[in-house]
């Protein structure tokens, strides 16, 4: 279907989902949408202040699920582990992971653990949370986890030699891609992953083309041509939706706009870079992400 749409999404009662980075833009109309349509959903922030607005204004909508707030900061793996524990402790099920939260372009910093900013909060943080939440996700009949990735990831590398920036040159875009890009690596790994095993838990891919956020605070030049070339936060949402709700999106299914370039139009299936289903790449990317992050992934043999 072409023109899917905010009608297009079925009835989520009784789902429950996980939104990161759920206060503003993709991440909040995504979370107010599924609560809308009937989710019960878990906003997943690291600024409580903000958590609470995007909260109150949800609910001021008067969705049909219930809407609450929990503390994560995927910049810090100890945020990431308590995050999880709580969610643990919490849900009896998880149907929905939607993996959105990210920085662009920041200043050059690292994160609590000391890896690089956009590497360390866009892919470890969500590498860790969704392996840590993957026990949950695995006992939840039609679970699917979503992950937003930009298209950016098509002209990005994996720089295995230097994944860090030590005594380098920082070039904040070339770590943005190469974050987005282990953004839709993980995505297609795991799913390969679990279909390996038998698993009937689904991994699908969604990027927003562009949609003018508070993404875009570190470029003044995009946020110029904002009003000539991006969709609002709402149609940029459409991508991640569909590929949580759309019971047609397979697992390893990636989605983004129509348009010229994938950067505006309804949400349809996008193009997945050659670079982004390479098993070697995923292999190495997937046993260093582990190494850096000490969370393992409980996939189950095929059968058990
Ligand atoms: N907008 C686009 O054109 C575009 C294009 C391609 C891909 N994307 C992707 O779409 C996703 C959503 O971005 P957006 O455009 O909606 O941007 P946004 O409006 O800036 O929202 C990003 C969200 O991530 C949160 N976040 C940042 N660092 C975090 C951390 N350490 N821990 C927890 N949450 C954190 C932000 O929290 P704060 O509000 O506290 O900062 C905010 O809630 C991102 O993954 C982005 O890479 C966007």
């Amino acid at each position: 279907m072409t023109d899917w749409n905010f009608n297009s999404i079925p009835d989520q009662s009784g789902r429950v989902a996980v939104v990161t980075g759920a206060n503003t833009g993709i991440g909040f109309e995504t979370a107010k949408v599924l609560a809308i349509k009937g989710a019960d959903v878990v906003l997943a922030c690291r600024n409580p202040d903000k958590a609470a607005e995007a909260a109150r204004r949800i609910k001021a909508l008067s969705p049909k699920g219930s809407v609450k707030v929990q503390p994560l900061d995927l910049s810090d793996l100890d945020s990431v582990a308590a995050f999880s524990d709580q969610v643990l402790r919490d849900l009896t099920r998880l149907d929905l992971l939607i993996n959105n939260a990210g920085v662009m372009i920041p200043p050059f910093g690292r994160t609590q653990q000391g890896f690089e900013l956009q590497f360390g909060t866009n892919h470890l943080g969500h590498f860790a949370l969704t392996g840590r939440l993957l026990p949950l996700l695995l006992a939840s009949p039609g679970a699917r986890i979503v992950v937003v990735s930009s298209a950016v990831a098509n002209s990005a590398r994996i720089a295995f030699d230097n994944l860090n920036w030590e005594g380098r040159t920082y070039r904040p875009w070339e770590a943005y891609g190469q974050s987005k890009l282990a953004n839709l690596i993980f995505a297609m790994e795991l799913q390969q992953r679990l279909t390996g095993a038998d698993a009937k838990l689904q991994v699908t891919a969604a990027h927003p083309g562009w949609t003018a956020t508070d993404l875009q605070r570190s470029s003044w030049i995009i946020r110029a041509l904002n009003p000539l070339l991006a969709m609002n936060a709402s149609d940029g949402a459409l991508p991640t939706l569909r590929a949580a709700t759309d019971p047609d999106a397979s697992g390893g299914s990636y989605w983004g706009p129509s348009g010229f370039q994938e950067l505006r139009g309804r949400p349809v299936p996008a193009r997945i870079p050659k670079r982004a289903i390479d098993r070697d790449v995923a292999a190495r990317l997937w046993d260093v992400s582990e190494l850096l992050t000490g969370v393992r992934f409980a996939i189950p043999s095929p059968g058990v």
